[in-house]
């Protein structure tokens, strides 16, 4: 899943919560000791009366259970906002054991336990039927069955069902064992008026007509899956490709504009298939369709087989351009929805307290698998703006999450919706850049395929990741990789490495501290972490080396690094790859800026340039140092050309200027034109074809900032431009 979903909604269960005084005993969670194998659900969509789809269905669910243990005397599910007419219990050989009284049933609607009190304890290891018969609703936003519309001209109107159930809204479709490692096979029936068609997670095998303009569509068994996973679609939808294997399906007024993601959606699935050395198929399931929505929005819902998008991601219209952003935008998209099919759908979080297993990986290769596909867009640079750069201003004060929570922490539907967060995809995934960049891409790849091929169709924890890291870690590390590991991903924060040099410059201290804007906000300012040092310096010039020099060892005060002459200059932490700040002593900063300034300093990594402009103006806003410091160090961009730093230090003005006084304005403007006289001369404001990726969003950058300021080049050029 991508983005937040509802957050009124989201905002209403959360004021409810704490309202409603909790009782620790009111447990949301179920036991294990009855577990389902399949559900064979039957669900019959009605035509409203007006011709589109109505607003309620009648849900049958029979689902093939079994007990482990002999006392048990009830069968505790997860039901929300279903109501139920028939309740029956069948033996192994399919006789009725039990017609159980509705009234009998309890439920609690907090918890969405539903209860069904048995008069015969259930014999251990033998399968039973626990069937149901409901009348469920539509809804025309937020979860469960969606109803949507899209016009094709000023009248006519065209319904869509979709579904989004992660992560507990099977709830509201099926009575269910709506947890993540409750996983089971389904077979979903699904009765449509005529007119429409239907597609859902697996293969359709038949349709059988069942009255007057009512067909049932069957599909295939799925493969045992997680409750939030299943999904179907009905609409009046075309189909690109074959909808038996690999489609995209959009409104037949948008068919010809799903060329692009099409085309995209297929080299991504390729690509994976060898990324993860298990190619989508044997995973378990044949199909893999592509559907679009108008409700996603930005985000999107990457069920197993049937990845719902919204439209703007798989439908691109001719003439439309805002400058690579939008296709960019598709890429992205499309390869984190397939991230999950493996990382999620295959292997699936054992609880929503660690969603990072999921969101974080599916971030990761959204931009890294991407990155190898179309490189035009330098999205591994782009990474570091967009998501390292940005989660780490979000993880230095008091809310900020942990990677991995307390599990007892997400326990009811608002706090588990609360992990559907910044901190689990962009921080996930910049942790899990780290730890690759460390071990190296071969290793972390071979790490990646045993832990996928050894939890297929399994549950995972966090630890079972950290086992296949340190089988394929190379070189014993001298720090206690599980005490790496926990650090960032169970402790909240990141440190600050605090770094000078001695007079003579042969040697470096480093000191660590737990960066935060404010420490008095509450938040714990004594946390350390094990830190991963990289480097580079004028006598030793290998700038991408990843690997690490040494690991800062959290219960150090500090450490030392010496060299054999003295140094000219020093970066840490090449290309950002680790998740840390470096406040560098003055001297050194100085001598950074210089090299910057010089044609040596354009082999130093962009990230780095980004990085030192980036943590300059978070200092700046701790009050560690005073801005005038930033905009200093900023001088070097006078002869810089490249978007990456650039783009940083837009996003840090931005900030900045808004709070500028009419004294000030003049003072920013002349500076700003003196440090963009040369990079915004290489742009120019007028495009050409031969114009790269970056060009255009150099252009976009300095177009706005340099007109809004008052800059008579830009606005000349422009003027004669338009
Ligand atoms: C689901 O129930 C229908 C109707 O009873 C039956 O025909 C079908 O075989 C069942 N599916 C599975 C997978 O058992
Ligand atoms: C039943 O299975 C659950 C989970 O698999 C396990 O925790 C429990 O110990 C089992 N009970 C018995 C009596 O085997
Ligand atoms: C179950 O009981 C209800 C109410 O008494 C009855 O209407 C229904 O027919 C029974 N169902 C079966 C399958 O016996
Ligand atoms: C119980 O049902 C499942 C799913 O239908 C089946 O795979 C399994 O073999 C059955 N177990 C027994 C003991 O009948
Ligand atoms: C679509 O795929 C199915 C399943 O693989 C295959 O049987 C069918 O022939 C395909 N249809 C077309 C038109 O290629
Ligand atoms: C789609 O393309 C075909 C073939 O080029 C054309 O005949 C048709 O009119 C187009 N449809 C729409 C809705 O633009
Ligand atoms: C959601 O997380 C925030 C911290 O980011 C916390 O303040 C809030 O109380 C949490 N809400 C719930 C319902 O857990
Ligand atoms: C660091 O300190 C903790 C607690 O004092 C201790 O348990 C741990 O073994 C130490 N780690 C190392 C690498 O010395
Ligand atoms: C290290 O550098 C920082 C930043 O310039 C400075 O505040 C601090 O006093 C220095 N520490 C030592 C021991 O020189
Ligand atoms: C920018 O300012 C510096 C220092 O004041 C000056 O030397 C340089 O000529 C200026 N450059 C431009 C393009 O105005
Ligand atoms: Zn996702």
């Amino acid at each position: 899943m991508k983005g937040s979903i509802l957050h009124l909604q989201l905002l209403i269960a959360a004021i409810l919560v704490t309202l409603i005084a909790r009782n620790e005993s009111d447990g949301y969670r179920l036991r294990r000791s009855v577990l389902p194998s399949l559900y064979n659900l039957t669900i019959n969509t009605q035509a409203s009366r007006n011709g589109g789809l109505g607003y309620s269905f009648i849900g049958e669910v029979a689902i093939t259970l079994q007990s482990n243990q002999s006392d048990i005397y009830e069968i505790t599910l997860h039901k929300d906002s279903l109501d139920i007419s028939s309740c029956l219990v069948y033996n192994k050989d399919g006789i009725l054991s039990q017609n159980v009284t509705i009234t009998s049933l309890k439920y609690d609607q907090e918890t969405h336990l539903l209860t069904v009190p048995l008069l015969e304890a259930l014999t251990a290891n033998e399968n039973y039927t626990l069937y149901f018969k409901y009348t469920g609703y539509v809804k025309s936003r937020g979860q469960g069955v969606i109803s949507e519309f899209y016009k094709t001209d000023k009248y006519s109107y065209h319904s869509v069902y979709i579904t989004q159930l992660e992560p507990v809204y099977a709830r509201l479709v099926f009575p269910c064992f709506d947890e993540p490692t409750f996983k089971a096979k389904f077979q979903l029936n699904l009765g449509r008026p005529s007119e429409y068609n239907a597609v859902s997670n697996t293969r359709l095998i038949r349709t059988t007509k069942e009255g007057n303009n009512i067909y049932v569509d069957h599909f295939d068994v799925t493969p045992i899956m997680p409750t939030y996973q299943l999904a179907f679609v009905i609409s009046e939808y075309q189909a690109r490709g074959n909808h038996s294997e690999f489609a995209v399906l959009s409104a037949p007024e948008n068919y010809n504009y799903t060329e692009f993601s099409f085309n995209v959606a297929e080299r991504a699935i390729d690509a994976y298939n060898k990324v993860f050395d298990m190619p989508y198929k044997n995973l378990g399931n044949e199909v893999l369709l592509f559907a679009t929505s108008g409700w996603f929005d930005d985000n999107a819902m990457d069920n197993w087989g049937l990845i719902i998008l919204s439209e703007k991601i798989l439908v691109q219209k001719p003439g439309y351009t805002d400058g690579h952003a939008n296709t960019e935008f598709t890429c992205l998209n499309i390869a984190h929805e397939i991230a999950h099919m493996w990382f999620g759908n295959s292997v699936t979080l054992s609880w929503w307290s660690h969603y990072w297993l999921n969101e974080g990986f599916a971030r990761f290769y959204e931009f890294f698998l991407t990155h190898q596909l179309y490189r035009n867009y330098h999205l591994d640079q782009q990474f570091v703006v967009d998501n390292l750069q940005r989660i780490l201003e979000k993880d230095a004060v008091a809310g900020s999450l942990p990677l991995t929570s307390p599990e007892m922490s997400v326990q009811s539907p608002a706090e588990i919706n609360n992990q559907s967060n910044a901190f689990t995809q962009d921080k996930g995934a910049s942790i899990i850049r780290m730890w690759r960049n460390l071990m190296g891409g071969e290793n972390f790849r071979e790490s990646i395929r045993s832990y996928l091929k050894q939890y297929h169709l399994q549950n995972t924890s966090p630890t079972d990741l950290f086992a296949h890291l340190k089988q394929n870690w190379p070189a014993q590390p001298e720090v206690d990789l599980d005490t790496f590991f926990s650090d960032f991903t169970e402790q909240v924060g990141y440190p600050m490495v605090i770094v000078n040099i001695t007079q003579d410059n042969q040697k470096i201290i480093l000191h660590q501290k737990r960066f935060l804007y404010d420490y008095e906000d509450g938040s714990d300012a004594t946390l350390r972490y094990t830190i991963p040092i990289t480097f580079a310096m004028n006598l030793d010039r290998t700038y991408n080396n990843l690997t690490p020099y040494t690991y800062f060892d959290r219960n150090k005060t500090s450490i030392e690094i010496s060299f054999e002459e003295p140094i000219d200059w020093i970066i840490l932490n090449q290309k950002q790859s680790n998740y840390y700040r470096i406040f560098y002593d003055k001297p050194i900063l100085t001598k950074i800026k210089q090299l910057f300034s010089t044609i040596k300093g354009h082999h130093i990594p962009v990230e780095n340039k980004a990085q030192i402009i980036d943590d300059l103006f978070h200092f700046a806003k701790a009050g560690m140092i005073d801005y005038a410091e930033v905009f200093e160090f900023m001088e070097y961009l006078s002869t810089e050309i490249e978007h990456i730093p650039w783009r940083t230090a837009y996003v840090g003005m931005e900030q900045v200027v808004r709070r500028l006084t009419p004294q000030q304005l003049p003072h920013f403007e002349k500076y700003l034109k003196n440090i963009s006289y040369v990079a915004f001369n290489e742009v120019t404001a007028k495009s050409s074809s031969t114009d790269s990726v970056f060009d255009v969003y150099n252009r976009n950058l300095f177009v706005s900032w340099l007109c809004k300021y008052q800059n008579v080049n830009c606005i000349n050029q422009v003027n004669v431009l338009f």
